[in-house]
């Protein structure tokens, strides 16, 4: 199939996520040469092993820079010039201000930025730049500091990335409540249903409708700096 994205090297960080094994899927679908990463090489081969199409895999750790200068030698070694990174890594830290630990606070912040921050400095991509922030940034709920913190952290960093890597391009996606697998076992039919209610798309999202977005963004030669909120509306309601 011949698109906008065929031969083009892209390279998901936390593409065993559910939104990345969508994203990676999609992107395969359309010709493009993707590379997928986890922190164990064994849980992101099945992963890429489940995959219809042909998926690299690597490893790295965001919260450890050496293992991000290794992916870097990696990618190097194998001859790939990382055009777009994709980075969905999220460690959250949900719990109220007097129950937070500050590893599980740093560790959060590793996976969404200070991570974001190292893989552009290790691996220099050369067209685009996707970061995962989210709606909690929007609409603050208790419990949730860390992560409404580090989510609006990522997208004044892709803002402020736009301008200083130019012309690579830099976005934030801000996803609403997605039916990635990330919810299962912790209430989700009630989530779901509840913001489904509320939402005014009447829904939650689905995992394509992210992977639909992220493609069309880096694809996009004019969209930067932005955020692209794929929340069915809820930030407004
Ligand atoms: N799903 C939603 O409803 C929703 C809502 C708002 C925002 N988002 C954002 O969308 C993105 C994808 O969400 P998702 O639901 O598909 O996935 P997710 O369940 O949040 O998974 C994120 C992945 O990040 C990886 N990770 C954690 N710490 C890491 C580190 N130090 N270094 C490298 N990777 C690390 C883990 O992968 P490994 O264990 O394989 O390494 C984990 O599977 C996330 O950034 C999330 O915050 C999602």
């Amino acid at each position: 199939m011949t698109t906008e994205l065929a031969g083009k090297q892209l390279l998901i960080v936390a593409g065993s996520s559910g939104i990345g094994r969508q994203l990676a899927q999609d992107a395969v679908d359309q010709g493009a040469q993707v590379t997928i990463t986890g922190r164990s090489a064994d849980a992101v081969q099945a992963v890429a092993a489940s995959i219809e199409g042909t998926v690299a895999t690597a490893v790295v750790d965001l919260s450890n820079e050496e293992s991000i200068a290794e992916l870097a030698d990696e990618l190097s070694r194998r001859e790939v010039v990382v055009e777009h990174l994709i980075s969905l890594a999220n460690a959250p830290a949900k719990a109220p201000v007097e129950k937070l630990e500050r590893e599980a606070i740093v560790r959060a912040f590793d996976a969404k930025v200070i991570g974001a921050l190292l893989l552009v400095k290790h691996l220099r991509p050369t067209v685009s730049v996707t970061l995962f922030s989210g709606i909690v940034a929007w609409r603050p709920k208790a419990g949730m500091a860390v992560t409404a913190t580090t989510n609006g952290a990522v997208a004044f960093l892709a803002q402020t990335l736009a301008v200083e890597l130019a012309p690579v391009r830099v976005n934030a996606v801000s996803p609403g409540i997605i039916d990635s697998g990330a919810w299962d076992g912790v209430g989700k039919d009630k989530l779901f249903a509840d913001t489904a209610a509320r939402n005014p798309a009447r829904r939650i999202g689905t995992t394509r409708d992210v992977s639909t977005a992220v493609l069309a963004a880096i694809t996009n030669p004019f969209l930067t700096g932005t955020v692209l909120h794929l929340d069915g509306g809820a930030r407004l309601v």
